[in-house]
């Protein structure tokens, strides 16, 4: 097939968790565990022959530019990276008249970006398909990443207890699209000043979530305990209030101790030990960050294949 068409279904795309159904998210979750399993046999999973994908980034990345990368090129396919430095967006250019331009050359395009409306923007002027790589909102690719990383470890995470710990940031409002979309509940605990704003929460369904002043009791009985930076990519003036206002927001062995015994621990990554969480729990027993990060990968290859192809099975 030849590249640089629009997809042969309606164009979709993964803007934030909630784009998708609960049975799409379920759909994309077991194909990730097929290419996964293809993956570790040494078995080639190509369906992405003369596709390309373009990738933004206007922040800093590791985990999401080389699982893309690496993940299209293992798929068949090819993939071009942009940033702000070396591309016209650096220079003004409309980020619709990007879209239109980029979108007419690529198959698919991964954006790391700020505001949530920037990549918006992007897709509403795009003709292929438009995954957020994380936005100052949201970040869908790693709570994917990290709900198929539970699952395959505890097997189902439906009416489980997830708890954070920590700033409501981008990964906080995603764990509650989450929670609410595939039914098990968030306990929230983050210090004043830095807790989920409640016009942006809306309605949820009853259970989906739980906030706590103390983040001890947050973790009681939780199945999964989970925390990101104090400062988030952008907002490094306030690093220093952020340090004082988050000390006591550390993920410790007490915290741990609290939850369900055969409790996991998962940090998106990059991890500043010794502030949201101990050295001994992110490298402790429980932890399961590097199966998390890896998961990147083998999450969104099942994510650009059924935005690409749809189901295949
Ligand atoms: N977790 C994550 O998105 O990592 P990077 O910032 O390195 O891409
Ligand atoms: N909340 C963090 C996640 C980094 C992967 C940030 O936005 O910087």
């Amino acid at each position: 097939m030849p590249s640089a068409l629009q997809p042969a279904g309606p164009l979709r795309h993964f803007l934030q968790f909630k784009d998708f159904t609960r049975d799409e998210i379920l759909y994309v979750l077991e194909r990730a565990r097929v290419i996964k399993d293809k993956f570790k046999r040494y078995e080639p999973h190509r369906p992405m022959d003369d596709r390309t994908l373009a990738m933004v980034f206007e922040k800093a990345s590791t985990r999401t530019r080389v699982s893309f990368e690496a993940g299209m090129y293992q798929m068949g396919g090819s993939v071009i990276h942009l940033n702000t430095t070396d591309s016209q967006l650096g220079r003004a250019e409309p980020i619709e008249d990007t879209a239109r331009v980029v979108s007419r050359m690529v198959d698919l395009v991964m954006i790391r970006t700020f505001e949530q409306t920037r990549i918006e923007r992007f897709a509403s002027h795009s003709r292929v398909p438009v995954i957020n790589g994380l936005t100052n909102e949201f970040h869908p690719c790693q709570i994917l990443a990290d709900i198929f990383t539970f699952i395959e470890h505890r097997n189902d995470i439906t009416g489980k207890i997830v708890t954070w710990v920590g700033d409501a940031n981008n990964m906080a409002y995603t764990w509650l699209q989450a929670a609410e979309l595939i039914g098990f509940t968030l306990h929230v605990s983050a210090p004043v000043g830095y807790r989920l704003d409640p016009a942006r929460i809306g309605n949820l369904s009853p259970g989906v979530l739980r906030e706590f002043d103390n983040p001890h009791e947050a973790c009681a009985g939780a199945h999964l305990v989970t925390t990101d930076v104090w400062t988030s990519m952008g907002y490094e003036a306030e690093n220093e209030e952020r340090a004082k206002a988050f000390a006591e927001w550390c993920v410790d062995s007490d915290m741990m101790s609290r939850a369900a015994p055969d409790a996991v621990f998962m940090h998106c990554l990059p991890a500043h030990r010794g502030e949201e969480v101990t050295g001994e729990v992110i490298d402790g027993p429980q932890s399961v960050v590097w199966d998390e990060a890896e998961n990147r990968l083998h999450a969104q290859k099942a994510l650009m294949e059924f935005l690409l192809l749809g189901r295949l099975a």
